[in-house]
């Protein structure tokens, strides 16, 4: 059984998740989705998701290509969960192009980035959400 591992925080799920997971799973068998805790994200990036974890995971584990979601702590875990689950294939977005190379000198697996799905993104979402609401707070005050 070929086992892919891949990584991310997945906040308020959009079609560029779907296709980067579907092109994951069809590379293998047995799909592993790192999700990225709340703590994790606050203390490593400073960013606040609108879904909590528990959330976030429940939408990811109701997905067909998703077969096992464990939770991302911290950054040098990637090692360990590779050689833990004996992963075959550790994807990502070509967003982190070239970032896990060594993923492939220190474990078995081998390291794939995939082509982002173009003019998506939770960040993009959230702008576009947020321009809207200002309009129409601008119109509201207009009449
Ligand atoms: N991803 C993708 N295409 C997109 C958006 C995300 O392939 N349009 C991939 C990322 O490259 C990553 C995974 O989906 O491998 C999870 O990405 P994440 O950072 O959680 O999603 P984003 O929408 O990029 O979120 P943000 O704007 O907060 O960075």
């Amino acid at each position: 059984m070929k086992r892919i591992i891949t990584y991310g925080t997945f906040d308020m799920l959009h079609y560029g998740h779907i296709n980067l997971l579907k092109r994951a799973k069809e590379m293998g068998d047995y799909l592993i989705v790192v999700l990225s805790t709340d703590e994790f994200n606050w203390n490593s990036k400073q960013k606040k998701t609108y879904f909590s974890y528990e959330k976030r995971k429940q939408l990811l584990e109701a997905i067909r290509y998703v077969d096992l979601v464990i939770p991302e702590e911290a950054w040098d875990q990637k090692v360990t969960d590779v050689n833990l689950y004996q992963v075959d294939t550790f994807v990502m977005g070509d967003d982190w192009k070239g970032q896990f190379d060594f993923i492939q000198e220190d474990t078995d697996a081998e390291v794939v980035y995939l082509e982002r799905t173009p003019e998506i993104s939770t960040t993009q979402i959230k702008k576009d959400l947020n321009k809207k609401s200002l309009a129409t707070e601008h119109v509201s005050k207009v009449e």
